[in-house]
């Protein structure tokens, strides 16, 4: 049953269309929501609004769902609407009188936005777990190959010389960025939204910190309206800083795309990592990294959906925000799965030194003559046209 049904029956083609799929995204809400709704339950009891063993029963009930959502049999049906619906339902069925409770002091405002961030709070750090992961696979490139030579490119064209050290280092400094955005995204929504209700506080004398400690949150998000007015807004940053990954990540896998082109050979890509072509028997095509330089767009159009559902809204929740749920989802999914991606991409790719050997023509080696004449007492500019008319 709806929580909030009275004495009409919902239009169900309505329905279906205001529920949408936000109930099978709330699948991996199920358990945040509990976490949250144990210690809401806890405060409760600490400020005599439950008495202690009310409290007991309901933080039972939820650990009990919890369990069954780890087994895969707690189930968000449609007609529950979402996961705060078929939680509350469940302790109502369970536990009666007292499971009509847990609903005191909160709204579905600040309930969905306290399970989103611990949500957010675990995925971001599953992020920065991928991050060294990745991080571990550049520095073993490096080992092995960090000495291997070849041409650095600008436009397109040999340029000076690098090495994989180089470029491996590259990656692991932009990386190293990377992660320093993510904690500090993480730790500015990791705040408790609890106790705001709706957006303008709750007629009770709540104890917020008390509740924001038990959850492991910094402190309270104090102003009721900042908090609404946060949900898109926060998830517009987090899902920017996953795009900047994925950025490092496009830019990488175009590096490996280009070195690894049939006709420079300077990397391959293991056979079982390429796909072929059904009717070019001789190709093998690196998707995997085509994928994941596209991965990049997909997110940084997660990030603009986020900011275009939430502006323009006036002050306090509304219900299109609900549309921001799939693509920090989505975005998380696409940053987690190219992270697990491209560690192994690197850690497996094999550097041919004799290839990239032969692609250390003379040329390449053109600025280092300059700096020869340079060390020698040449003005730079006459070393540079000396160097440059072999060149016309
Ligand atoms: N599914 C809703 C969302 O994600 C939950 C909050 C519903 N609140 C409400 N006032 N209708 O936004």
């Amino acid at each position: 049953m709806k929580l909030w049904k009275k004495n009409t029956e919902p239009d169900k083609r309505i329905e279906r269309y205001t529920v949408g799929d936000d109930f099978l995204l709330d699948g991996r809400l199920v358990r945040y929501d509990c976490e949250a709704s144990i210690a809401h339950a806890k405060m409760l009891a600490k400020i005599g609004v439950l008495k202690a063993d009310e409290a007991k029963k309901l933080v039972g009930g939820l650990k009990h769902i919890q369990s069954l959502d780890k087994e895969g049999r707690f189930t968000v049906r449609s007609e529950d609407e979402d996961c705060h619906t078929a939680i509350e339902n469940f302790l109502i069925q369970t536990l009666g009188q007292t499971g009509k409770k847990i609903h005191t002091a909160r709204s579905r405002n600040d309930q969905v936005l306290a399970a989103l961030r611990l949500y957010y709070r675990d995925a971001l750090h599953e992020t920065e777990c991928g991050l060294l992961k990745l991080d571990r696979a550049f520095a073993s490139l490096k080992r092995k190959y960090g000495k291997v030579r070849y041409p650095g490119y600008t436009h397109t064209r040999k340029a000076m010389v690098s090495s994989f050290g180089l470029w491996a280092d590259g990656f692991t400094e932009a990386l190293g960025d990377d992660r320093k955005l993510i904690r500090f995204v993480a730790g500015w929504i990791n705040r408790s939204p609890l106790g705001t209700g709706a957006g303008y506080g709750v007629p009770l004398k709540l104890d917020r910190a008390y509740v924001a400690k038990l959850l492991g949150f910094n402190g309270v998000q104090k102003n009721g309206i900042a908090v609404q007015n946060s949900r898109g807004k926060y998830e517009a940053t987090m899902v920017h800083a996953l795009g900047q990954i994925l950025y490092d990540l496009n830019r990488m896998s175009s590096d490996l795309i280009f070195f690894s082109l049939p006709d420079l050979g300077y990397v391959a890509l293991p056979d079982a990592f390429c796909t072929g072509s059904s009717i070019m028997p001789q190709k093998k095509n690196p998707d995997v990294l085509e994928l994941m330089r596209a991965q990049f767009h997909r997110v940084a159009a997660c990030e603009t959906q986020l900011k275009n559902t939430a502006a323009n809204l006036i002050s306090g929740y509304h219900r299109d925000l609900q549309l921001t749920k799939k693509p920090v989802m989505e975005a998380f999914d696409a940053t987690l799965d190219s992270l697990a991606v491209a560690a192994l991409v690197v850690e497996n790719i094999k550097i041919d030194a004799g290839a990239c050997r032969k692609g250390l023509t003379e040329d390449v080696l053109a600025t280092e003559k300059v700096y020869d004449l340079v060390k020698r007492g040449v003005p730079f500019r006459d070393a540079y046209r000396m160097v440059g008319k072999r060149y016309g």
